[in-house]
């Protein structure tokens, strides 16, 4: 069967990455999450000091880019059965979606320097086909070409309530309100931004889930593809 690119793009915590590892998973495709690379050169920058919450030491952070000095990747946990993040040889996978991360991650990513260097990587991740790719700008600017594009999104109180019971589930002493002002604040960052911003690409299929359970997403999302390949 022949092999394609799968671009899910969309707004923050609305489960984009749910239904992207279970393709992957179903239909034995590599599964990317470009979030995750954003959160991991977010940690990077806080550790260092080089983002104080206010200001960006941006010299400090492309030199560290330029030099190879932050190595992001991925290896796959058969326990959880989904990939973990590594940063610089270290799992930071739980560290990386905690609320110090999440909170400064959008000027991180708004940064031109820092989408050029991670979409290189993507572009290359997705050579070979076979991919699922989730984040903001795949279907835009880090495979135009891809196949199938999906556009998913679900309003704010939704995608808040998500978290909030994640984040709750492992037992973090999390507001609801704090959440709620977390995804809205990033929705707008992440649309407004210069480089890449979030937009849907014109050719992409959109997904409002708010009403969906997780087995309906899937199995739309499985009829898409089946559509494509045939
Ligand atoms: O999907 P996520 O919430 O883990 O993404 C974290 C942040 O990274 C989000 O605020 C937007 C940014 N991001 C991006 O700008 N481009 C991507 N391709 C993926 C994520």
């Amino acid at each position: 069967m022949k092999k394609i690119i799968i671009a899910l793009d969309g707004h923050s915590s609305c489960g984009k990455s749910t239904m992207a590892k279970w393709l992957a998973k179903e239909i034995g495709y590599v599964y990317v999450d470009t979030g995750a690379m954003y959160r991991a050169v977010t940690l990077y920058s806080l550790r260092k000091g080089y983002f104080n919450g206010e200001e960006i030491d941006t010299n400090a952070l492309s030199a560290d880019i330029d030099n190879g000095k932050i190595s992001v990747t991925f290896k796959f946990n058969a326990e959880t059965g989904r990939p973990d993040t590594y940063l610089n040889g270290e799992l930071v996978e739980t560290e990386i979606r905690q609320m110090e991360v999440s909170s400064h991650v959008s000027p991180i990513a708004a940064l031109g320097f820092v989408r050029e260097s991670l979409t290189a990587q993507q572009k290359a991740m997705g050579e070979e086909k076979g991919i699922v790719m989730d984040g903001r700008d795949i279907g835009t600017a880090v495979f135009p070409q891809a196949e199938l594009k999906i556009f998913v999104t679900a309003s704010a109180e939704v995608r808040a309530k998500r978290r909030y019971d994640e984040l709750t589930a492992k037992g973090d002493d999390v507001k609801f309100e704090d959440i709620l002002k977390n995804v809205q604040e990033r929705d707008y960052i992440d649309s407004h931004r210069e480089v890449a911003p979030l937009r849907q690409a014109d050719d992409a299929i959109v997904l409002d889930n708010s009403n969906m359970t997780i087995p309906e997403q899937n199995e739309w999302l499985l009829a898409k593809y089946k559509e494509i390949v045939g």
